[in-house]
């Protein structure tokens, strides 16, 4: 039988918690598998343009309003050299890849990159080499990148055709260097002095980029979170973020526990702004340490597939994760997350953006297409810009494997001011029932709803394919607004984007 669950939820516009960063929206780009190659570069495909950057992704890529992406790696960039991705193309090596045992042709390298960040019309978070590499290798990439000209590596880039500097701003310390897959693992102290060292060279080529020290490379890692105190306790005043990996899977096939390890994340979240107050009192520092949360996601539907792969292919399908419906709820509940915490959280990267654990698959020489956990970042990413409110929510509960006092309802609201719009994201975790939600927006005078869009299937299980999108969100949602209430009936298992306006 059929019970109805009930939240109530009180979104003022004095409760502000953040302008959000819109940089939360960010994605993440890895030499790996047909991320590059197949994915956002194939020349010889019908769509693409001049440099071999297929059309078809960029069109997919810039409805996202993806605002950053990380790249080279990953796990790649701690074995990787950039200089053999610059210069003549027929000039650059072909390179044993071993972090994902395959061969990189480095067709594309950090200008190509740089280039197609501004077809998409997204920012660059431009990774070093803390593995093989170190100090002299990420400050000769800086001045390559960004010193205008009249020095070696900038004038080199010069002569390889890209007469204006990239500019790039932020740049991350490395990758997950506490992991012992990692090539050129670290201990904490060990990474946290070269991690100082390098950042501090790194900003004296280019004083006004931002860094981003390495924290743990997901909260199970046996070091966390002593991992971040260290790092952090050498690097606090030369670091201005500092990064956390977390991906999720439903391998207990237990939907009702996948579905609320957002509250997982909002614990991670937590402990890692803990750590940084800690050494910020510790260092009577006045500075505020910030979190770039630059790998997240849903990650497990491949891992079989992918121990089958022969090594040494170029681009072979790996990790490629067919999302499911159930994936896109929980995507949904992440995204609210970062909201939530839009005080601290200022960078995220969906991990990653096209084929690899992706929001856009390709096919080679084929179509490109939408899965569905891209719908819940697209709808956060257009709608979630602006101040986020903190909602007072009260909503009926569950106990699960792992969690307990699981709201049903998990959601976050954003104002955007200048354009008079409030924007409500809600789960409704409910497997089996709707969610009578009533809100109180009385502080949002005259204003009406414009649209409920919802994203529900029936089927936790059913995925999008090539030519077959079974997922896809609808504008028929019953949210609407009486004498300052807003009512609305949530679908079981949905995700919704509530959109007021005057
Ligand atoms: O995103 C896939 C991999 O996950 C990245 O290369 C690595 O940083 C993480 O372990």
């Amino acid at each position: 039988m059929e019970t109805v669950k009930k939240a109530r939820m009180v979104v003022d516009k004095a409760y502000k918690i953040a302008v959000v960063d819109e940089r939360i929206y960010g994605s993440f780009i890895e030499h790996l598998g047909r991320a590059v190659y197949g994915g956002i570069y194939e020349p010889g495909h019908p769509e693409a343009d001049e440099f071999g950057f297929r059309r078809d992704v960029i069109e997919l890529v810039k409805e996202l309003r993806v605002p950053i992406i990380r790249y080279p790696g990953g796990n790649m960039v701690s074995g990787y050299n950039w200089e053999d991705g610059v210069g003549p193309l027929e000039q650059r090596p072909r390179r044993l890849e071993l972090a994902w045992r395959t061969i990189e042709t480095n067709e594309v390298g950090s200008n190509e990159f740089a280039e197609w960040g501004r077809r998409v019309g997204a920012q660059v978070m431009m990774a070093v080499n803390l593995g093989t590499r170190g100090i002299d290798a990420a400050r000769n990439l800086v001045e390559y990148c960004n010193h205008p000209g009249g020095s070696f590596y900038s004038d080199l880039r010069i002569s390889h055709g890209w007469k204006e500097p990239h500019r790039i701003k932020t740049w991350c310390l490395g990758n997950e260097m506490d992991g012992p897959w990692q090539i050129g693992q670290k201990t904490m102290d060990e990474y946290g002095r070269i991690a100082q060292e390098t950042a501090k060279a790194m900003r004296l080529v280019d004083d006004t980029i931002e860094l981003v020290a390495c924290g743990s490379s997901h909260s199970g890692m046996p070091t966390f979170p002593q991992w971040e105190a260290t790092t952090l306790d050498h690097t606090y005043d030369t670091v201005d973020y500092i990064s956390l990996h977390q991906y999720f899977g439903n391998r207990s096939k237990d939907s009702a526990n996948y579905l609320a390890s957002s509250l997982e994340m909002d614990r991670f979240i937590h402990t890692v702004i803990s750590v940084c107050d800690y050494i910020k009192a510790k260092k009577r520092s006045k500075k505020t340490m910030y979190l770039s949360f630059d790998e997240w996601n849903v990650w497990y539907h491949s891992n079989e597939a992918d121990t089958k792969i022969e090594p040494w292919s170029i681009a072979p399908p790996q990790l490629e994760d067919v999302y499911n419906f159930e994936d896109a709820l929980l995507v949904g509940t992440l995204l609210i997350s970062f909201l939530k915490r839009s005080d601290r959280v200022k960078m995220a990267c969906m991990a990653q953006l096209v084929n690899v654990i992706a929001p856009i698959m390709t096919e080679n020489g084929g179509g490109a297409w939408r899965q569905t956990i891209y719908y819940p970042y697209m709808h956060a990413s257009v709608y979630g810009r602006g101040v986020a409110i903190n909602p007072v929510i009260s909503s009926d509960k569950y106990d699960s494997t792992d969690f307990t006092d699981v709201p049903f309802l998990e959601a976050a609201a954003v104002y955007d001011e200048e354009n008079d719009r409030l924007t409500i994201f809600a789960v409704n975790r409910s497997l089996t029932d709707p969610l009578d939600l009533s809100c109180d927006v009385r502080s949002f005078e005259g204003y009406r709803i414009i649209e409920h869009i919802v994203l529900e299937h029936d089927d936790l299980k059913a995925v999008n394919l090539a030519g077959a999108e079974l997922v896809k969100p609808h504008s028929a949602g019953n949210a609407k607004v009486s004498g300052g209430i807003l009512e609305s009936r949530l679908s079981r298992q949905s995700w919704n984007v509530i959109r007021l306006g005057r």
